[in-house]
């Protein structure tokens, strides 16, 4: 099988595409042969070894993947060949081939194609626990979502709308925000174009009761001076590179509530959260969501894929479509 190699950590046109041996499923794991991939932009991270935890090279990059299960190993239960499937893994999906844990699997809603399936989990799980089960949000609450044109961002337009959330886009220009209007945002703001603080209090009123950051940098600190008494700020990630120090005096006088949200360990600190988010995020596929997708790359063109996610050109997802 060919798949998109990080043989030295560094910037993503390092990377190399390989003939690789197919991989076999081990005891309890499943061998899903891919149809699609997501590009995130811990992926871009990753290759350069500035994520928080490090891969020795060589590794083949990709983390989010959907396709067909080609054969299983011994003591799986649950999937079977010829089904279709998504999973989210630390590397290994950009590439025909993948070998997981079964367990780890879950099965493609019928109403998503593999394109769709592919860039759904990470972004929309990570929206719907960031505003639900992390940031407490309700039907009528003013959301603000950060980095709204983007993977994350573009997901939580998308939620936080289906949940009944008054919702504002902030992205650095005006089109970039104007992106998030189909998806239901109802207000924009391009926070390097206009004062993101102002802004937020002149469209909300009283402030902003959710906001989810998967930015950082300056734009933490003013959406959380935007907050109304009692506002929930949810940290996702540092997109633009720095990690944000907040004043405590803004926590105190606002009684706000800053808390943090990382996937990767959500199951193992809330597994009835995990079952309530997959039955919500079920409904609202069956009800027509599905993640906004900009453009499709063959595996020849990984770097050129992550390349663009790296230079902040990249709108909504990026997909590589293995078919191509
Ligand atoms: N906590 C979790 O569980 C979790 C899960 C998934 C992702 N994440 C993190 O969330 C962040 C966003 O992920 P994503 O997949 O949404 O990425 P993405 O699609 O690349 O979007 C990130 C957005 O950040 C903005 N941005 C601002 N400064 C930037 C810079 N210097 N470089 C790149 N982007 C910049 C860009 O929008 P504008 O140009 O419009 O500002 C961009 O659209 C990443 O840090 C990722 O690691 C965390």
């Amino acid at each position: 099988m060919r798949a998109a190699r990080c043989e030295v950590h560094g910037d993503p046109d390092k990377i190399v595409i390989r003939e690789m041996p197919d991989p076999v499923a081990g005891p309890g794991e499943a061998v899903v042969g891919i149809d699609a991939a997501a590009v995130n932009y811990p992926d871009v991270l990753i290759a350069a070894d500035h994520y928080q935890v490090s891969f020795p090279t060589p590794f083949t990059t990709g983390s989010e993947f959907a396709g067909r299960v080609l054969s299983v190993g011994a003591d799986v239960t649950g999937v079977a060949p010829g089904d279709r499937v998504m999973g989210s893994a630390m590397g290994g999906a950009f590439a025909e081939q993948i070998a997981v844990p079964a367990s780890s699997l879950t099965t493609v809603p019928d109403d998503l194609d593999m394109i769709h399936a592919a860039a759904f989990n990470v972004t929309y799980r990570t929206a719907y626990h960031s505003l639900r089960t992390i940031g407490n949000m309700n039907a009528g609450d003013w959301v603000v979502v950060l980095g709204a044109a983007g993977g994350v961002g573009s997901a939580c337009v998308d939620v936080a709308t289906r949940l009944g959330g008054k919702v504002i886009a902030a992205a650095s220009t005006r089109e970039r925000a104007d992106l998030c209007r189909p998806l239901g945002a109802i207000e924009t703001i391009a926070y390097d174009e206009e004062d993101l603080k102002v802004r937020i209090k002149e469209i909300t009123g009283g402030g902003a009761d959710v906001v989810v950051d998967p930015v950082g940098g300056p734009y933490a600190e003013q959406s959380i001076r935007a907050l109304t008494w009692g506002g929930r700020y949810v940290c996702v990630g540092f997109a633009q590179g720095e990690i944000p120090k907040i004043p405590l005096n803004l926590v105190l006088l606002k009684g706000a509530i800053l808390r943090g949200f990382e996937i990767r360990t959500l199951a193992g600190h809330a597994p009835e959260a995990v079952t309530r988010g997959a039955e919500e995020l079920t409904r609202l596929v069956a009800d027509g969501m599905k993640p906004f997708v900009s453009e499709t790359f063959s595996l020849n063109d990984v770097p050129r894929a992550l390349t663009m996610v790296a230079e902040r050109r990249a709108t909504g997802k990026i997909v590589i479509d293995m078919t191509r």
